[in-house]
């Protein structure tokens, strides 16, 4: 079968370790099922398992791909949940010690067939494309579950979003905005900062600007860069959500301005299966949709892996299967 992988890590040049090409169509153990792809879409998770990042050498060569949506062998209409817990494992998949997202273990979404266990198949609302269903299980996940689920806000609450152009920030515009948030983001750039509004948020900034009062949440996947204006942008007690680094983990822990202000710092990663459930009925109900910048056929893997490198982008990079 046709798949996008990884043959080696190539820390300072990931786009080297990209290989495009056939590998051999994978096994379904019992339990598992078979899904052939209509759609995926990247992620960093991709390039950092170039990079050799959560990849070790003896799982290579490795199919890349996290999120992907497709029929199954019944010809249901699926969306893959990226999360792989233990057979034995109850409640919240993210918890399980266990864990794995695909394509760390076991193969992922960038070919013409992935292998998942059976309960990592959610229904795909017809509503939905398949391109617009294959966003939803990373980074549309990941900011339902900061959002709706870690962040201990209600709705009419001020959110502060940093980094605007991203795929998990642009999904908390769109979702904040529809479920009744204050959002406001920043962005360097202008024209990201007037797609964020036309997307929803209620007002734009400058990276680092003094806003017009403190938050009473801000969600933080950009790290090193924006992390200081976070801890000083937020209420006495409010929250700040993170879940990704892309600008550096490093950053001044501020420390003052935690214990001062009793700020609280809270971990996020990608959502359970229920949540996966939910963002898609929530996606139905409300007409919200995934925010895609470009779809592709998937032969133009490398230059939509070019563009998430660049990072000008808004939105998800999506590719397509024809299997026709
Ligand atoms: N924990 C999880 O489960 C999970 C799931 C998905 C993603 N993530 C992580 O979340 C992060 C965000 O991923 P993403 O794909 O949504 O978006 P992304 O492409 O990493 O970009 C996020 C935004 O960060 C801003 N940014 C990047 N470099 C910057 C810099 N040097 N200075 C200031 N701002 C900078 C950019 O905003 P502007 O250009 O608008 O300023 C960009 O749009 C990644 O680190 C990813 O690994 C984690």
């Amino acid at each position: 079968m046709f798949a996008v992988y990884a043959d080696r890590a190539e820390p300072d040049d990931p786009l080297a370790a990209l290989q495009l090409g056939e590998r051999p169509a994978p096994d379904v153990p019992e339990g598992w099922a078979r899904v052939r792809l209509r759609a995926a879409s990247l992620n960093h998770h991709d390039l950092w398992s170039l990079r050799g990042v959560g990849l070790p050498s003896d799982r290579l060569p490795m199919v890349l791909g996290c999120d992907g949506a497709g029929v199954d062998d019944e010809g249901n209409e699926v969306v893959v949940h990226a999360v792989i817990s233990s057979p034995d494992w109850r409640g919240d998949e993210t918890l399980d010690p266990a864990r794995s997202l695909l394509s760390e273990r076991y193969h992922g979404t960038f070919a013409d067939e992935v292998v998942v266990p059976r309960r990592n198949l959610v229904p795909k609302p017809s509503q939905l494309t398949f391109a617009e269903a294959a966003c939803l299980p990373s980074a549309w996940l990941t900011a339902y579950r900061m959002l709706f689920t870690r962040s201990g806000v209600d709705p009419g609450a001020t959110v502060l979003v940093q980094g605007a152009g991203g795929g998990v920030a642009t999904a908390l515009i769109a979702l904040g905005s529809a479920a009744g948030y204050r959002v406001w983001v920043t962005s360097r750039d202008e024209s990201k900062r007037a797609k964020a509004v036309e997307l929803g948020a209620d007002q734009a900034f400058e990276p680092g600007a003094r806003l017009p009062e403190r938050v009473d949440s801000v969600m933080e996947t950009v790290g090193g860069a924006t992390w200081s204006h976070s801890v000083k942008s937020l209420k006495a007690g409010g929250t700040i959500v993170v879940s990704g680094a892309t600008a550096g983990a490093a950053p001044s822990a501020q420390l003052r301005h935690v214990f001062f202000r009793q700020l609280t710092v809270v971990g996020s990663t990608m959502g359970t299966r229920d949540e996966l459930t939910r963002l898609a009925r929530f996606c139905v109900t409300t007409g919200v949709r995934p925010v895609i910048h470009s779809v592709r056929p998937r032969d133009q893997a490398r230059e939509g892996f070019r563009q998430l490198l660049a990072g000008d982008v808004f939105g998800k990079i999506v590719l397509e299967w024809n299997h026709a």
